[in-house]
């Protein structure tokens, strides 16, 4: 049933590159443009959102955190991200031209349903990702895509956000198109670009055990560990500290690396783990500016970053290496190293990765 490997967690990180191939399949019409009929919304009432809410629980959250950044530099409409837990309590701001996406891999986390309600009320159109044919996320938004993660059995998801950063991708893509701010041709460059992730998955799953083994055990007695990247890297750096604190029960935080120097540097001492998303981007060379405060105070530093970077292979003690990616791409392949990462330092320290304690799989109660 485990397909061979120790744990459902090992074999859905795994199956990482067969969701993003079965996620993209058919989504880019002939002519150039993203396909996604399923959204219940016609070009032109598409044309008109003006405000996007991505509503959300947990990892489908972080999925969101990423989704913004796409949606706001492609489409330029204001996008936000909510803990559905947070939104359904207030009065947030809502037109008939806003998009509510509300995203949750089982279906039917009580928070998110209740959000997706309340918007639809309020007169938002709703449009659910999820990874459960039928269920009631499915069932009460305007359209759906479904998320080709087929059924993830391991609490702590892996699969599945991948499947909703890919889902949300095609989404901000749509809305640039339809906004005119992708041409054709961007969209082609994209979706190709977009398609090679599942390789470079694959690249990092079969090159990196030994390096994530090294970076596990530097973690593996520390009492907390703090993720830290900018833009992306931010986004990503949320979903590496909930894997590490769902699966290990290490303490995690994470933070915008640029915040550091406000508060969290305080913690820093010998010893101090930080796992820094300093892949090669916009701002790369803040991160690293950050982690050179954080070496000088004794941290250990585990970077995940890109390919050929001499630079960050002198600064850090351990370095996870990813291919080359564009920006926007880089949560895909980075998170890919922290899941890993939790599950290793999960198994060393004799966690049992597939049910944490405490957690469920579905959490339908408020
Ligand atoms: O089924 P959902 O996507 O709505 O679930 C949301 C969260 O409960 C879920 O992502 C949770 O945080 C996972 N344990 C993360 O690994």
């Amino acid at each position: 049933e485990k397909g061979g490997y120790p744990d459902f967690m090992l074999k859905e990180i795994h199956e990482q590159p067969r969701v993003v191939r079965d996620t993209l399949v058919g989504r880019l019409s002939p002519s150039g443009e993203i396909d996604i009929d399923e959204l219940g919304l016609s070009l032109e009432e598409l044309n008109d959102v003006d405000r996007v809410y991505v509503i959300a629980c947990g990892t489908s959250y972080h999925a969101g955190l990423i989704a913004k950044n796409l949606i706001e530099a492609w489409a330029r409409i204001p996008c936000e991200v909510e803990a559905a837990s947070e939104f359904r309590y207030r009065d947030p701001i809502i037109t008939p031209s806003t998009l509510v996406v509300a995203v949750s891999q089982s279906g039917e986390t009580a928070d998110t349903l209740a959000a997706i309600r309340d918007a639809r009320i309020k007169g938002a159109k709703v449009f659910g990702i999820t990874n459960v044919v039928g269920s009631p996320v499915a069932r009460e938004s305007d359209g759906v895509i479904y998320t080709k993660a087929n059924k993830e059995i391991a609490v702590a998801s892996t699969k599945s956000f991948i499947g909703q950063v890919v889902s949300l991708t095609l989404l901000a893509m749509l809305l640039g198109q339809v906004k005119y701010r992708l041409t054709t041709n961007q969209v082609r460059m994209l979706f190709r670009e977009l398609g090679d992730t599942a390789e470079q998955i694959q690249h990092i799953m079969d090159t990196q055990g030994p390096a994530v083994h090294e970076a596990a055990l530097a973690c593996k007695d520390a009492r907390s560990a703090l993720f830290v990247g900018r833009g992306m890297g931010a986004a990503i750096s949320c979903e590496g500290a909930l894997k590490l604190k769902e699966v290990s029960y290490l303490h995690a935080e994470a933070y915008a690396a640029g915040e550091m120097k406000h508060g969290p540097i305080a913690l820093i001492d010998q010893g101090f783990p930080v796992v820094a998303i300093a892949t090669k981007s916009p701002t790369y060379e803040k991160t690293v500016s950050n982690l050179k405060e954080c070496e000088a105070r004794g941290a250990v530093i585990i970077a995940i970053a890109t390919e050929g970077d001499e630079e960050i292979g002198k600064l850090a003690d351990h370095v996870i290496w990813v291919p080359k990616v564009r920006d926007a791409f880089s949560a895909i392949t980075a998170t890919v190293p922290l899941q890993l990462l939790a599950r290793e330092v999960a198994v060393l320290r004799g966690c049992d990765v597939d049910k944490p304690r405490n957690l469920a799989k579905s959490v339908t109660v408020e």
